[in-house]
């Protein structure tokens, strides 16, 4: 059942902290404090580079995997859609990395990729929630987000989940290519341990974000997301989000695109939300909201306290989630975006958990 909520989307938005918790302890060692992943049928150090492979919102959660990886482990990851990918005749060379990211197991594209990854000499991983589906089965090692069933078409347990696997592996791989100082990873991996109880903390503004949707997104047309680093891959996930179950337009784009085309679309009746939690690139999005509202544009600031006192006066609102390691802060932002979405479809009448036109698994290309 829906556990008391009126869809399943709601209730599987509501399961994050728990299932996030899931997921990690099971790569997590509580004696030693540290991550280790489940043994690997390959040498993970020993991998030149990966390539990161899946559709919608699978994908982006592996772009903000490669944003950590090059980062924190200092290995290239070439970042593809699995539709674009395996009709594009890639160049593989022999030996590495290939990580497919699946909630179903079943996207056809995704597992086509697979098979051509296979023939073409990669190690073969699958980041998957349903643990009997053919990707699955077809990779060479899973490693398993614990996110249980996800009923509702739009993915939002799926993907924290994914990126809770991803940002394991990335200190597994640090670790293992010796790239990585005991302090980093005691201070990356003690913020990954605080994330359920964080994630519970910003699921308490849904009543904030939920009167936000009413009044700002109900009415609008097109919608804006910016963001910068890894909140840019949370922008193109808020988007996409949006347009699947409130069928209002939006797109998703790097902050520092605004200046190269899009900012041409501002004007009054454009809402913009800004994902920009307190981290090294936050002055660099604060100016972009600066241009955004010195062009009549209303903007939505997800942030934490420090990042609100000085988006405050800007923006139409602003909302201060838990201050966090901003090394977790993709998985805590993806939380507000999920209930904006939800609450602007709901206010609007759509069908939530089964939007017109969309299947949960595409299995026909
Ligand atoms: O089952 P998969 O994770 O392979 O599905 C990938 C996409 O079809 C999926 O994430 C889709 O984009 C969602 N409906 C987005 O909410």
């Amino acid at each position: 059942g829906k556990g008391g909520h009126r869809h399943f989307m709601a209730k599987e938005i509501f399961e994050q902290p728990q299932v996030i918790g899931d997921t990690l302890n099971a790569m997590f060692n509580p004696t030693r404090r540290s991550i280790t992943l489940p043994d690997l049928p390959f040498d993970l150090a020993a991998v030149p580079r990966i390539t990161m492979i899946a559709c919608g919102t699978a994908s982006l959660a592996g772009l903000v995997g490669k944003y950590w990886l090059e980062r924190f482990a200092g290995v290239a990851v070439d970042w593809d859609l699995a539709s674009e990918f395996r009709y594009r005749a890639p160049v593989m060379a022999e030996g590495g990395l290939a990580i497919f990211i699946s909630q179903s197991g079943e996207t056809a594209d995704t597992l086509a990729a697979l098979r051509y990854c296979k023939q073409h000499g990669q190690h073969c991983l699958g980041i998957v929630n349903a643990p009997e589906s053919t990707i699955a089965r077809e990779a060479d090692a899973v490693l398993p987000t614990l996110a249980g069933p996800e009923i509702g078409v739009a993915s939002t347990k799926a993907f924290t989940t994914q990126l809770v696997v991803l940002a394991c592996l990335t200190i597994a791989l640090a670790r293992a290519r010796g790239v990585m100082d005991r302090e980093t990873e005691a201070r990356l991996s003690g913020a990954m341990t605080e994330v359920p109880s964080r994630a519970a903390e910003v699921l308490n503004h849904d009543g904030r974000i939920r009167a936000i949707a009413e009044d700002a997104f109900v009415p609008a047309r097109d919608v804006l997301y910016l963001g910068r680093g890894t909140s840019y891959p949370l922008a193109l996930e808020g988007a996409l989000k949006l347009k699947e179950i409130s069928y209002i337009h939006a797109e998703g784009y790097a902050a520092g695109e605004m200046k190269h085309g899009p900012i041409a679309l501002i004007d009054e009746h454009v809402p913009v939300v800004v994902i920009a939690p307190s981290d090294p690139l936050f002055e660099k999005t604060a100016s972009n909201v600066q241009e955004v509202v010195a062009r009549g544009g209303k903007a939505v600031v997800f942030s934490d306290a420090e990042g609100v006192k000085r988006l405050r006066d800007l923006a139409l609102d602003a909302v201060a989630l838990p201050a966090v390691d901003p090394f977790v802060a993709p998985i805590l932002y993806a939380l507000p975006v999920q209930l904006l979405a939800y609450h602007t479809a709901v206010a609007k009448g759509t069908d939530v958990d089964q939007p017109r036109n969309l299947a949960k698994a595409v299995t026909v290309e």
